[in-house]
C-alpha cells in the first residue's frame, strides 16, 4: 500500500502567513502540520509516499527532505497548478501503480494517526472508503449523506445546502478503481476535479465505498482559528521538559518545553506552552497554549493562546492574545504617540485592536 499526500494549493484562508510559507508548513506545537501527517502514515506501516507539491514545491521539498527522518520513500509529484484533489490522484497515476493508498491531506490534523483505519481497510478492502466527521458548518467541506443502513449515497463539496452535518476528513483510503473514477468526471464550477465528484462516480457505478465516522479530534488547518485550536489540543499532549536555560527569578508552571539554547529570564511561564531553540523571553508571562518558535526574542510582554513564528519580536506589549503571528515580524508600542496604533502590515493582513 502506498500513500499520497497532498500539499499543493494556495492557502489563501491562511493569509498572509502563506504569501511566504506554504500552509502545510505552518508549525503545530514547533512542528509542521505536515509532520504529523507524515509520522501517521509511517505509524500505519507505509513507506512509499508520493507527496504532490505545486507552488511551494521547493519549500516542502527542503522541510521534508528525502523522507529518511521519518522513515518514508519520498517520490515528489509536481502539480502545474491546484485543479483539485481528483486531479492530484489523476498526475500521480504512474506513482501510484496498481497498488491501495491512503490519500491524505497535508494540511490537516487527525488525532490517534490513521493506523486503526489502514488495518480495517486492508481486512475488508472495499473499493474506497472514507472518513468522516460531525462539523457545526458543514458548508465548508465535502458533505457525505448515509442511507439508514449507513452506506453513503450521495457526496457533494461545500454545498451551499448540505444534506447532514458529516463532513470529509482529508484521509481516504482508496483502491485503483479510483483511477478510472478520476478519469471519468468533469471540473467543478470552480474549475477544480473534485474528489466528492470522483467518490459520486464510483457510487453511481456501483462500487462499495464505505464510510468510517470519527468521533475522535479532526481539525482542517486552513484557517488561524482552526490553527490555534490544534495547536491547543496539541500541546496539552506534548509533555514538558527543559533543555534551555530558566534562571532563578523565573517560574514555570505545568507542561511546559524548553528547547535547547532558549532562554528564560524574570518570566512566567504557564504550561501547555513551548519555547522554541534559541529564543530569549525576558520579563515576561506566555501562557497555556502558546507555541513561540525558534530564535524569538520576547520581552515586557504578555502572550497567551497564540502561535509566534520563527525571529519574531515582541516587546513592551500587554497582552497579545488569540494571535498567529509570521515569521520575523516585529511588534512593539507606538512610541510618543499616546492612543494611536502605528501599523506596517503585509497584504491581507488581519488586526485586531483592543480600543
Ligand atoms: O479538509 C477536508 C476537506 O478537504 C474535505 O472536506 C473536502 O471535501 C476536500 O475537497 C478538501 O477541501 P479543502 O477546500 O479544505 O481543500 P484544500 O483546497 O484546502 O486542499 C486540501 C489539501 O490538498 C491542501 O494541503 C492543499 C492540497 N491540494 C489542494 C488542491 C485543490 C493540492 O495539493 N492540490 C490541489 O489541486
Amino acid at each position: 500500500m502506498k500513500a499520497l499526500v497532498l500539499s499543493g494549493g494556495a492557502g489563501t484562508r491562511l493569509r498572509p502567513i502563506t504569501h511566504t510559507c506554504a500552509k502545510q508548513l505552518v508549525l503545530v506545537a514547533n512542528k509542521p502540520v505536515l509532520f504529523y501527517g507524515l509520522e501517521a502514515i509511517a505509524e500505519a506501516g507505509i513507506t512509499d509516499v508520493g507527496i504532490v507539491v505545486g507552488d511551494t514545491a521547493s519549500e516542502i521539498e527542503r522541510a521534508v527532505g528525502d523522507g529518511s527522518a521519518f522513515g518514508l520513500d519520498i517520490t515528489y509529484i509536481r502539480q502545474s497548478a491546484p485543479l483539485g484533489l481528483a486531479h492530484a490522484v489523476l498526475i500521480a497515476r504512474e506513482f501510484l501503480g496498481d497498488e491501495d493508498f491512503v490519500m491524505y491531506l497535508g494540511d490537516n490534523f487527525i488525532v490517534g494517526g490513521i493506523a486503526d483505519l489502514v488495518d480495517e481497510f486492508r481486512s475488508s478492502r472495499p473499493d474506497a472508503q472514507i472518513l468522516l466527521t460531525k462539523v457545526p458548518d458543514p458548508s465548508a467541506f465535502g458533505v457525505a449523506e448515509l442511507d439508514v443502513s449507513g452506506k453513503v449515497v450521495n457526496l457533494e463539496e461545500k454545498p451551499a445546502v448540505p444534506r447532514s452535518d458529516l463532513a470529509l476528513v482529508g484521509a481516504f483510503l482508496l483502491t485503483p478503481a479510483v483511477h478510472e473514477a478520476v478519469r471519468g468526471i468533469e471540473p467543478s464550477a470552480r474549475g477544480e476535479l473534485e474528489i466528492t465528484d470522483a467518490l459520486q462516480w464510483l457510487i453511481d457505478h456501483r462500487c462499495d465505498v464505505r464510510s468510517t465516522t470519527i468521533s475522535g479530534y479532526w481539525k482542517d488547518t486552513g484557517n488561524v482559528i482552526d490553527m490555534l485550536e490544534v495547536n491547543r489540543a496539541v500541546l496539552e499532549r506534548v509533555g514538558g521538559r527543559v533543555d534551555g536555560w530558566v534562571d532563578a527569578d523565573s517560574e514555570i508552571i505545568g507542561q511546559v518545553t524548553i528547547e535547547a539554547g532558549a532562554e528564560i529570564r524574570g518570566s512566567r511561564i504557564v504550561g501547555p506552552a513551548v519555547i522554541g531553540a534559541n529564543t530569549l523571553v525576558v520579563d515576561s508571562y506566555v501562557g497555556p497554549s502558546t507555541s513561540i518558535a525558534p530564535d524569538c526574542r520576547i520581552e515586557s510582554s504578555e502572550i497567551e493562546f497564540s502561535i509566534i513564528l520563527a525571529e519574531c519580536t515582541v516587546r513592551g506589549v500587554r497582552r497579545i492574545e488569540g494571535s498567529l503571528i509570521g515569521q520575523k515580524a516585529e511588534v512593539t508600542p507606538a512610541t510618543g504617540v499616546r492612543a494611536a496604533h502605528r501599523l506596517v502590515l503585509g497584504d491581507h493582513s488581519k488586526v485586531r485592536i483592543s480600543s
